[in-house]
C-alpha cells in the first residue's frame, strides 16, 4: 500500500513513496477523507551507516526510532504487516547472511537497533498489549521464527502467515505497516529487518494522532487478518484476465469474475456490486485528506497540509472503496506541473512481472513517465529516478 502525497495538480514538487506490494499483477489501492486537528505526519527515513555523504536529511526521522517508538507507546493494541522478519542479527549462524562478521562489525553496521526494536515489541507483548502479527511466509533462514517465537506462550500476541500464490496465483505480503493503539501508523518500505534499519535506504511515512486514518488501514489490516484464516480453495476462481491475455487465479468476489458467476465476500459479508472489470477499476475521486508534515528543527515544519490519500492492494481487499496503488502511482506522475520536479525512489524499475509465469509486459508506469516528461508544448518536467540495488540484502 501506498500514500501520495502532494498537491494533485500543481505542486512544484511531489513526492513519492512506493511500497510495492506484491509483484502480481494485484495493483490495487485505497482512500480516505479526514479532518484531524491533532493528526500530523512525519517523514521516516533509513540511511545505510557509512555513507558520509550520504546523510539523513534534517527534520526526517530514521525508521529505527520510529518502529521503537511504536512499540514502547503501545498501550493496548499493536498491529504490524511484514514482508519477513530478521530483526535480530544471526552472525553465529552459517545458513544467515549475517554469518562471520564480528561483533564489531555488526556494532559498525548498526546491528543492534534491529534487536531494540525486537525487545520493544517484546517487552509491549509482557506489558499485555493485544499483538496482531501478519506477515508472509518469510525469508530464509529463519521464515517466521521472530513472530513466532513472540506469540508463542502469550495469548495477547497473535501472529498469522498469509501467502498470497494461493489467492492470486503469485505475489506476496510486501506492505511494511505498523498501526499502535488505533491512532498512530508507519506506511513506508522498510522491512522488519535490522539491514532495513541501518544497512538499506527506506523511506515511509509515520502518520501521529490520527484516529481517522488509522481506521481505513486497519480495515485494510483486518481483511488480510481474514484472508489468512480462510481456506483459498474455497474462495477462489480461475479466471481469463482480457487485459493480459492470461488464466489467472482470484478471489471469488473479485470484479474479474462474472457477476453471475462472483460469490459474496467471506471478508465482510457483503456482494460486490461493481460490473465485471477487464482491467484494473479506477477510482475517479478518492477521498482526500489534508495534513500537515512535520520536520523536526525546520522551520518548515508547520508550513501548509498537504492533500494524501491512501491506495491499497490487491484489489479484492478494499471492495471499490479505495484507489488500486497502481492508479496512485499513475495519478501522482501525472500530476506533476509544468516545470516541477518528480522524484520517484524504487527498488526496481521493469516495466513487466518480474515474478511470475508468463511475463507479463506492464508499461503504466513507464507510459506516464512519458507523459509527463514529453507533453505537448512547453512544459518540461523534471523527473529524478532512484533505483536501490534488489539484491542489497544478499550482498551485505
Ligand atoms: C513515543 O515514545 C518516544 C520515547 O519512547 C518519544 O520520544 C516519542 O515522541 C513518543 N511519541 C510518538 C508519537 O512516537
Ligand atoms: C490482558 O488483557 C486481556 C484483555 O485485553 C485481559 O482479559 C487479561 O486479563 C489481561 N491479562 C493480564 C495478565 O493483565
Ligand atoms: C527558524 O526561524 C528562526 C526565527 O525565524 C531562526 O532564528 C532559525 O535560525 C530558523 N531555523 C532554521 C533551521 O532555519
Amino acid at each position: 500500500m501506498e500514500v501520495s502525497i502532494g498537491n494533485r495538480s500543481r505542486s512544484r514538487t511531489m513526492f513519492m513513496v512506493f511500497v510495492f506490494l506484491s509483484a502480481t499483477l494485484c495493483l490495487p489501492h485505497v482512500s480516505v477523507s479526514v479532518s484531524e486537528h491533532q493528526c500530523k505526519a512525519w517523514l521516516v527515513q533509513s540511511i545505510p551507516t557509512d555513507m558520509p555523504h550520504l546523510a539523513r536529511v534534517s527534520g526526517v526521522l530514521s525508521t529505527g526510532d520510529v518502529f521503537r517508538w511504536l512499540a514502547q507507546n503501545s498501550s493496548h493494541k499493536l498491529d504490524i504487516i511484514a514482508q519477513y522478519w530478521q530483526l535480530n542479527a544471526q552472525p553465529e549462524d552459517p545458513r544467515s547472511g549475517d554469518y562471520g562478521y564480528s561483533k564489531a562489525d555488526m556494532s559498525r553496521f548498526g546491528a543492534a537497533q534491529g534487536s531494540q526494536v525486537y525487545k520493544a515489541i517484546e517487552d509491549a507483548a509482557d506489558r499485555n498489549v493485544s499483538i496482531r502479527l501478519v506477515s508472509h511466509s518469510g525469508v530464509y533462514p529463519d521464515y517466521t521464527k521472530e513472530p513466532s517465537n513472540l506469540a508463542s506462550g502469550r495469548p495477547n500476541v497473535k501472529s498469522v502467515t498469509l501467502l498470497h500464490s494461493e489467492w492470486w496465483g503469485s505475489g506476496i505480503v510486501h506492505a511494511k505497516v505498523w498501526i499502535s493503539n488505533r491512532r498512530d501508523v508507519y506506511i513506508g518500505s522498510a522491512n522488519n529487518d535490522w539491514k532495513s534499519l541501518t544497512q538499506v535506504k527506506e523511506v515511509g511515512i509515520y502518520l501521529v494522532g490520527c484516529p481517522k486514518i488509522a481506521k481505513k488501514v486497519e480495515a485494510y489490516f483486518e481483511n488480510l487478518w481474514n484472508l489468512a484464516h480462510l481456506n483459498p480453495s474455497a474462495y477462489t476462481k480461475t479466471v481469463w484476465d482480457q487485459q493480459w491475455q492470461l488464466e489467472r487465479k482470484v478471489p471469488c468476489w473479485s470484479r474479474f469474475v462474472d457477476s453471475e458467476e462472483r460469490c459474496w465476500s467471506p471478508l465482510d459479508d457483503h456482494f460486490v456490486r461493481i460490473p465485471h472489470v477487464a482491467g484494473y477499476p479506477t477510482l475517479s475521486h478518492p477521498h482526500m485528506f489534508k495534513l500537515p508534515i512535520q520536520s523536526p528543527g525546520q522551520n518548515y515544519s508547520t508550513s501548509k497540509p498537504e492533500s494524501s490519500y491512501l491506495s491499497f492492494a490487491p484489489p479484492e481487499l478494499s471492495f471499490g472503496t479505495y484507489p488500486a496503488d497502481e492508479q496512485a502511482w499513475v495519478e501522482t506522475i501525472k500530476s506533476v506541473g509544468s516545470g516541477a520536479t518528480l522524484r520517484i525512489s524504487t527498488m526496481d524499475w521493469l516495466g513487466q512481472s518480474q515474478y511470475m509465469k508468463p511475463t507479463v509486459y506492464w508499461s503504466s508506469l513507464s507510459s506516464a513517465v512519458s507523459e509527463a516528461t514529453y507533453p505537448s508544448f512547453s512544459k518540461y518536467t523534471g523527473i529524478s529516478l532512484i533505483l536501490v540495488d534488489p539484491d542489497i540484502n544478499n550482498k551485505l
